[in-house]
């Protein structure tokens, strides 16, 4: 059986960044929720699964210091060659499993991770990395397939979600600030509704 670690360096060592069925040139959809977010320099943002987004580059421009996590060593060599040096590290760590080596974070994102994760003893896990990395006051962010959405993703099943799905997993002492229903339209020209929404952490 192929680990999720050997499906996704299979996958970029396969495909250039534009023929993803993910990819976006822009990364507008998702920056426009950094208006509720006060940036201070030195604020370190989480990227989940960061692949070769190209939100990268733009988060880059913004100051903050990135975590760029990543399960696909092939994807995190990509985005390293991309980027040069600069203020950011990478790790590679599997979301469903105990979060390691991180210091407490003030923005989290996930794009299109956390809908692999299947089983529930994965999906808790994961929301207990976000719980134990967020700081106080800190935002999450997630984007993932929408429940009347696609069932996969990458050839993988997906787990679709809603916003109260969403809330319901991070708990009473996350509240929500915005969300939006999102159609995007893969390079393939197909449909791929998601759901976006920005919480923020007022009790730790
Ligand atoms: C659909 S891609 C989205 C990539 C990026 N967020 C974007 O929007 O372009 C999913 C990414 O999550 C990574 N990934 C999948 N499962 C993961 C896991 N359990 N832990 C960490 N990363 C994972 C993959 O390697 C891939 O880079």
């Amino acid at each position: 059986m192929v680990s999720r670690t050997e499906h996704w360096d299979a996958v970029f060592s396969a495909e250039s960044d534009q023929d993803l069925g993910w990819y976006e040139h822009d990364a507008a959809q998702t920056l426009k929720f950094f208006k509720h977010i006060k940036l201070d320099a030195g604020q370190q943002i989480f990227l989940a699964g960061a692949g070769t987004s190209n939100l990268v580059d733009a988060l880059f421009k913004m100051g903050c210091h990135l975590i760029l996590n990543d399960i696909s060593g092939q994807a995190l060599n990509r985005l390293k060659n991309r980027l040069g040096e600069g203020d950011y590290q990478t790790l590679q760590q599997d979301m469903s499993l105990p979060l390691l080596h991180v210091k407490p974070v003030d923005i989290w994102i996930d794009r299109a991770v956390l809908h692999f994760l299947l089983d529930e003893s994965a999906i808790e896990q994961y929301f207990d990395n976000v719980r134990a990395s967020l700081k106080q006051d800190g935002y999450v962010l997630l984007a993932e397939f929408a429940k009347e959405g696609a069932q996969k993703c990458s050839g993988l099943p997906v787990h679709q979600y809603s916003v109260e799905e969403m809330q319901a997993r991070l708990g009473d002492g996350f509240v929500l600030i915005e969300s939006e229903d999102y159609l995007f339209v893969n390079p393939q020209g197909h449909e791929r509704p998601y759901v976006y929404a920005l919480f923020q952490r007022t009790e730790l």
